[in-house]
Order: structure tokens, then sequence, then C-alpha cells
């Protein structure tokens, strides 16, 4: 949510921060801009709108200099105009600030800015505030550090931010210190890319993998000011640490789209690789079990489990409903699951040998690390399954699964989303083969799982019949989706990628609740999508898409099996996926119908990767 890039180095930054932030783009997308030192002067160039806007802008009046910093923006505060995109500058208009994140005493800090005579405020953002305030203290602290301009920048911000409630990754520059930027962190991700006469800032490596794979990550509490050719990172209370130079793992190429005319297409694509990634190394073949080193739990405390609670927001909330099923049905633990931000803020009484997972494909989104942090202040053992390896949340977690999945730009989470599912799957083998899953059924459960990337491969085959069904239903208004048991969450999944990229109304429910309100709305022109696998409540399913045929509300199926020939008088469109065992059948339903959501938002004209108000990653509450 927000991307912010900055550079110091030998070429000219414009080019560079511009190709930053369309890297960033997936994160925020309303308004863009960037500040870039030309001598002893700020070359700003900012406008709501998406970052072509702003090369546009940059490419009728272009923007000298070797060093700058800019930004992508998703609001928070104030509307989207171009006095309100980033930077924002102090009273004297020398220093510019990029920030993600929200300074919650904004208003008493400006109020304090005011009475001391700082006025000059040129927008509604609370960013803006912060800028002056950087600029007040620098402005009082003349003389304090010599000619040293940089300390004193670096004092400055130290004592900005100590007085800012909220969360913040910031960059700053200043028109009279050349060759220097400084950063900071608390609840926003930051990461220092190490160059050869250059040096970054970046809210996310993808934003300057191109240029280098050495970053430094930073952590909450982290400032840090660079030149192009040396960097220091401190606290914010001052104090120095250690900082390692790590290597990213991915490279420039997996973040480009390709042939494909979206990323979600191709993450979609990808899903018969990025679930092979996730179980690979960890399956175990003479013990039929799942070896999960990562949760740094000895056989005796895995034995010990008695509780789960499974976390998270939006998909990744959803693989958790699967998930609660599935590791209820290998491992006989009960499982609880609960939105992050219900979870963080509930008084859930205490339990013994309970495991929290946060599960996150960015590792960042506020809510969850929210509930993370909550968790452990209650002495869980919490455990995260991100993707991101570098991320708050995989690094703040006793422990955890990492997805493996590579980068997912496309907002819709896809391939996170199977991915978290045989990870959970995983766990629920862990967990039951040390309970009461025999040999058999470990065995039976690993060779399901191998079967999987080939398939998938199938389902994707189908590809091209289900764009002649969302071609078929493109003047819809809505859907409804219906499943039980292990695919119920596939059905709330479904309805949000419709909603996500479609704009559609759509609402997912368990099939059985039909009955109790939702068939109401059953009429000829709002189709309900069922996903009726060849399963153990196959023939429950198909009670309710009779009430639904009943009423004339075309059916659209989703199934596997012997499903087909059952279906046959019932639905309009049969979508057949291959067969697989029960737990892992969600796997096989979602991708029909993340291929559904995308075929229609394409017949739609809407813009896929970039779903109107959404973000990838929400770092705010
Ligand atoms: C946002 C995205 C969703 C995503 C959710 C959780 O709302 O738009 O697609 O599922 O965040 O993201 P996470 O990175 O924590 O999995």
């Amino acid at each position: 949510m927000c991307g912010i890039v900055g550079y110091v180095g030998r070429s000219q930054a414009a080019p560079i921060l511009l190709d930053g932030l369309r890297r960033l783009e997936y994160r925020g997308y309303d308004s863009a801009g960037v500040a870039i030192v030309n001598g002893d002067h700020l070359e700003t160039r900012k406008c709501a709108g998406r970052i072509a806007s702003l090369a546009n802008l940059i490419s009728k009046k272009p923007a000298t200099g070797f060093y700058g910093i800019s930004h992508t923006r998703w609001a928070t505060h104030g509307k989207v105009t171009d006095e309100n995109a980033h930077p924002h500058f102090d009273a004297t208009g020398k220093i510019a600030l990029v920030h993600n994140g929200v300074i919650e005493n904004y208003q008493t800090l400006k109020e304090q800015l005011i009475q001391d005579g700082d006025t000059n405020f040129q927008s509604d953002t609370d960013t803006e505030v912060l800028a002056h305030l950087i600029g007040n203290i620098y402005r009082k602290l003349e003389g304090t550090n010599g000619k040293d301009s940089k300390a004193r920048l670096v004092n400055a911000t130290r004592a900005a931010l100590k007085q800012v409630i909220g969360t913040y990754g910031i960059a700053v520059v200043h028109a009279d210190i050349p060759d220097f930027i400084v950063g900071a962190r608390r609840g926003s991700p930051l990461v220092l890319g190490v160059g050869k006469d250059e040096n970054f800032l970046a809210s996310d490596v993808s934003a300057i993998v191109a240029h280098t794979r050495d970053v430094v990550y930073l952590n909450d509490f982290d400032l840090v000011s660079f030149d192009s050719e040396n960097f220091e990172i401190s606290s914010i209370e001052g104090t120095s640490g250690q900082h390692a130079v790590s290597k990213v793992e991915f490279t420039a190429e997996d973040i480009k789209k390709g042939d494909y005319p979206h990323y979600m297409l191709k993450e979609i694509c990808e899903q018969p690789d990025t679930v092979r990634d996730a179980m690979r190394g960890r399956l175990t073949y003479e013990e039929c079990t799942a070896k999960l080193g990562g949760l740094d739990m000895n056989a005796a405390e895995l034995r010990d489990v008695a509780r789960i609670v499974l976390t998270g927001c939006g998909t990744a909330l959803h693989a958790a409903r699967v998930g609660e099923y599935v590791i209820e049905q290998l491992a006989n633990i009960p499982v609880d699951v609960d939105f992050a931000s219900e979870y963080r803020h509930r008084n859930t009484p205490p339990t013994e040998h309970t495991l929290v997972f946060a599960i996150s494909q960015s590792g960042e989104t506020a809510d969850t690390l929210g509930a993370l942090r909550e968790s452990k202040r209650k002495g869980y053992r919490t455990l995260g399954i991100c993707n991101n390896v570098a991320s708050t949340i995989a690094r703040e977690s006793d422990g955890g699964v990492y997805m493996h999945a590579g980068p997912e730009i496309g907002v819709a989470a896809t391939k996170s989303f199977t991915s978290q599912l045989i990870i959970l799957n995983l766990i629920g083998l862990l967990l039951g083969r040390m309970r009461q899953l025999s040999t058999a059924q470990g065995k039976q459960m690993i060779d399901a799982l191998e079967a999987l990337p080939g398939q998938i491969e199938q389902v994707l085959k189908l590809s091209d019949q289900i764009e002649s069904i969302a071609k078929k239903y493109s003047g819809v208004n809505g859907m409804l989706f219906f499943g039980r048991q292990f695919n119920y969450p596939i059905a709330l999944e479904s309805a949000l990628k419709l909603k996500e990229i479609t704009y559609l109304f759509a609402e997912g429910h368990p099939s059985a609740e039909l009955k109790h309100g939702i068939i109401a709305l059953i009429r000829p022109d709002l189709p309900s999508v069922f996903i009726a696998p060849d399963d153990a409540v196959l023939s429950k399913n198909l009670n309710n898409i009779e009430q639904v045929k009943a009423r004339k509300g075309p059916i659209i199926a989703i199934t596997s099996g012997n499903g087909a020939k059952q279906l046959k008088n019932l639905a309009a469109d049969i979508v057949e996926v291959p067969t697989t065992i029960d737990c892992l059948t969600p796997v096989l339903t979602v991708i029909p119908l993340q291929l559904l959501a995308y075929h229609l938002a394409v017949a739609l004209g809407r813009d896929v990767d970039k779903p109107r108000n959404l973000a990838k990653s929400v770092t705010v509450e």
C-alpha cells in the first residue's frame, strides 16, 4: 500500500525512480510524484492518477538530477488531488518527504506547528505535517552540528519521529544537502538497496531488484542515511546496530509479465509450479508425513499441540478457513479461524499448547501483524505462513513455513492462495501422522499432493471453456457462490475474486444456508455457482442445486468424477476438474473460479491487475 523509491548515484534519477514506481504501482495507484535535487533546488513533479500520468508530466517537463525520492499513493488522509500527492515539503520548501503509513497525531502536531509560526500548509495530508515538523526542528538545530548539515538532517528527522504516533516508512531529501537521503520505518516496510557507486531506498525490493540484489531490510525504528557510496543505520533513539546485507532471492525477470496480457493470468498459470514449490522437499516418503523444519518445533512439542488459531485477511483468511476443515479432519486438533482485524482486538480466553498461525502473502498486512503481536503478548507460539521471506511477519514470528510462490504482482491473490492451501494440508498431514492418521492414509495424501501439479495443468486447459462462460454471463449484475465443507471457503474466495476485479455484486455461502434467506434472491438473471466436486457432500450439494433450479436460477457447476453425470440436467454450465482426495479438492476447484473472475473482468474492460480502490498490501489498519 503506497510505494517509495529513493535513489542516489551517478545516473539520472528520474528514469530510475519512474521505473521503480511502475514496479510498485500494484501497491497503490491513485497519485504519484518525484522530487529530484538539481543543484540547490528541488525539481518536483506530482499529480493525481497513475504512474503513466507522472511519466507524461516528466516527459513534458523533465526533472534532472542524480538523487531524489518518489512515491505512488493509496489515499488514507486527504482526497486524491495533485496537492495531496507526495512528496510533501517543509515550510521553506527545501525539505521533501515521501511517506507510507498514517501519522495518527497529525492534528495535534499541526496545531503545535501553527502556534510556532510554522504555517504555509499546502495539502490536507498527515504527511505534510511530518515534513513541516522535520523542517521546523532542522531550523532550530542550526549551529548544533557545526557545518555538518547531514547530521543535522538526521537529528531533525530523529527528533520529529520521536513525536510521532502512528506508522511510517519515509524518505527525506534536502535541496541544500547534495547526494544524501534519510529514511526510517515503523510499521511500514523499507529496504536499502546497496549498489556500486549508487544506493537505493524502496518500500519493496521489486522496485530496485533490476539494479541490485544486495539489500538491507530495515527493522521497525531503524533510521538509515546514505549517499552514493556509504550508508549508516541506527535506531530512531540513536543507538547503532548490526545490519546484514542479504541477497534477494528473485530477479528482475521474475517480475516481468512476459507474454501474458496481465500479471493475474500469469500468476494463475504459474500454479502447477508454485504448488510444486510449496511442497518441494517437505514430503518424506518413508514415514509418509510432512517435514516442516521452519516451524522449529520438536516432536514432543508438536504432539502437545492442543489448539490452533489461524488468522489473516482477505484471501489469506479464506485459506485459513479451508485450513480449519483440513487440520481438524487430518489431525483432530480444534482449530479456530478469525479475521486478523477482529482477533487482535478480542479478548479470547488464553488456552495452553496453542499455536497461532498468521497467514499473509506479503507478510506486511497491518491487521495480520497486529494479530501476531497480540498473540505473542499473550505468550502463544506464533508462526507465519508468508510468501515474502524478508517481511515483518516472517521476521517477527517464532517460526513458520514459506510459500516460495515467487513475487505476486496482480492485486487479486491467486497463486499465493493455492500455496497457502498446500502448506495447511502439510501442517495437517504432519500433525495427523503424529496422531490418528495411518501410514496408508499418509501415503494416500502424499500421492494426491504429488498428482496436483499435473492436475492443475489439466484445469488450466479449461480456460477457453471458462472464457465462453464468462462472456455468456457478462451482462449479469452479480453472482452467488455456494459450496460445502472444504469448498465452502472456495465460495467465499470466488465471490471475493469477482468483487475485487469485476466490481460486480457477489456473495459466497455454505450451500445449505441457501434456504435460510438467500433463496429469496434467486431469479433467472442471477447465476449461482456451485462448487460441487465428487466428494462426501456431493449428494447434499445436489439437493441445494435442485432448490435453485426449481426457482429458475441459472447454475454454473464446478464438479469432478461422477458429479458431471448427476448435474447434467441441473446445471446450465458444467466445468469438470480432476478428482482428488476431499481435503485437496479446493486446490483444483478454485482455479476455474479465478479464471472465471479474470475472463469476466476482461470482458467488462476492467483494469485486472490494478482494480479500483484496492492495494496489494494493506499496511494501515
Ligand atoms: C489486501 C489484498 C487481498 C489480500 C489481503 C491480505 O486486501 O487486496 O488480495 O488477500 O490484502 O494480504 P496478505 O498479503 O496479508 O496475504
